[in-house]
């Protein structure tokens, strides 16, 4: 595996196994590698002929207070992971090789990032839109894999290739969770010992929501409230920043179970924002 910092280089690989007519299956990613995308990589590289994994923890997408200068990394460990993984590449640039100081132009999908994690991360999904569309016109893959913990990101992210044509296929991956029930994510490295004790109560919420809908309850207020009143009692010490049930595709609220419907939960708990969701069919 070849690790590399410049996008010429980056561009130039990729275009020189395209040009041999091989399949190129990219993972974007801001690194701190657990399970989950290690399961984006496993299932990209299944299909392609060559794995490019990128790791930038991009500062576009962060806004003034959020945890950018925090956001954990360990670059040796991330290296070894990939290429256990299968990675022919990892792109792990500097920002200012990623942006230009005059950097000015911007690529969103406003209108599905108006709620959920869009309503309390204004500049979010400007810059996720953004670095993704730079790393696909870098890399020009034919597959793309992105987590489903992400659901709006990847909803937005479906969206732009929809509307921009650009020839890339996005393929979501199931959310990979801990035995207790937790999604995985980098940022449950911030949980103290009691948070996250607390944390899988998230998915048990979720779960229960989806049970109350099974059994006959179609109002999205009624469910949402019942999602509350298990956060409150089972995780004292967070706050729901949203419980919200939305269409998967166009991430507009419903006010009652469409087929499928989303239910998503952000809930701050100390440190942490931790999100997840659950896809509710009802026959
Ligand atoms: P990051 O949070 O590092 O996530 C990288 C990819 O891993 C995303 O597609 C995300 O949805 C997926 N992922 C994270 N946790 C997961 C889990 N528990 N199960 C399955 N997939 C999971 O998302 C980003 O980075 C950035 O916004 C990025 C797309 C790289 C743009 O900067």
């Amino acid at each position: 595996m070849k690790r590399i910092e410049y996008t010429e280089e980056l561009q130039r690989q990729c275009a020189d196994w395209k040009a041999k007519g091989l399949k190129i299956g990219l993972v974007p990613t801001m690194g701190y590698f657990h399970d989950g995308h290690l399961a984006l990589m496993d299932h990209a590289r299944s299909q392609c002929d060559k794995l490019v994994v990128t790791l930038f923890v991009n500062p576009t997408q962060f806004g003034p207070n959020e945890d950018l200068d925090a956001y954990p990394h360990d670059l040796e460990r991330d290296s070894q992971l990939a290429w256990d993984h299968g990675a022919d590449l990892l792109f792990a640039p500097k920002p200012d090789a990623m942006y230009a100081p005059d950097h000015a132009t911007w690529v969103e999908v406003p209108e599905l990032a108006q709620n959920l994690c869009g309503a309390s991360r204004p500049i979010h999904f400007r810059g996720v839109c953004t670095v993704v569309m730079k790393l696909f016109m870098l890399v020009q893959p034919h597959v793309a894999v992105f987590g489903q913990k992400d659901w709006q990101q990847q909803a937005i992210l479906k969206r732009m290739v929809r509307d921009l044509n650009i020839p890339v296929e996005i393929q979501g991956h199931p959310i990979v969770r801990e035995q207790d029930g937790l999604a995985l994510s980098s940022r449950n490295a911030y949980l103290t010992q009691e948070e996250r004790a607390h944390a899988p109560f998230i998915r048990k919420a979720l779960l229960a929501a989806r049970e109350q809908a099974q059994q006959g309850e179609t109002n999205a207020e009624a469910i949402k409230k019942s999602i509350r009143q298990s956060l409150e009692r089972d995780i004292p010490m967070g706050e729901a920043e949203y419980i919200e049930m939305v269409d998967p595709d166009n991430i507009r609220p419903v006010t009652a179970v469409t087929n499928p419907a989303l239910i998503a939960v952000a809930v701050r708990l100390g440190k942490a924002r931790l999100i997840d969701n659950i896809l509710i069919k009802v026959d």
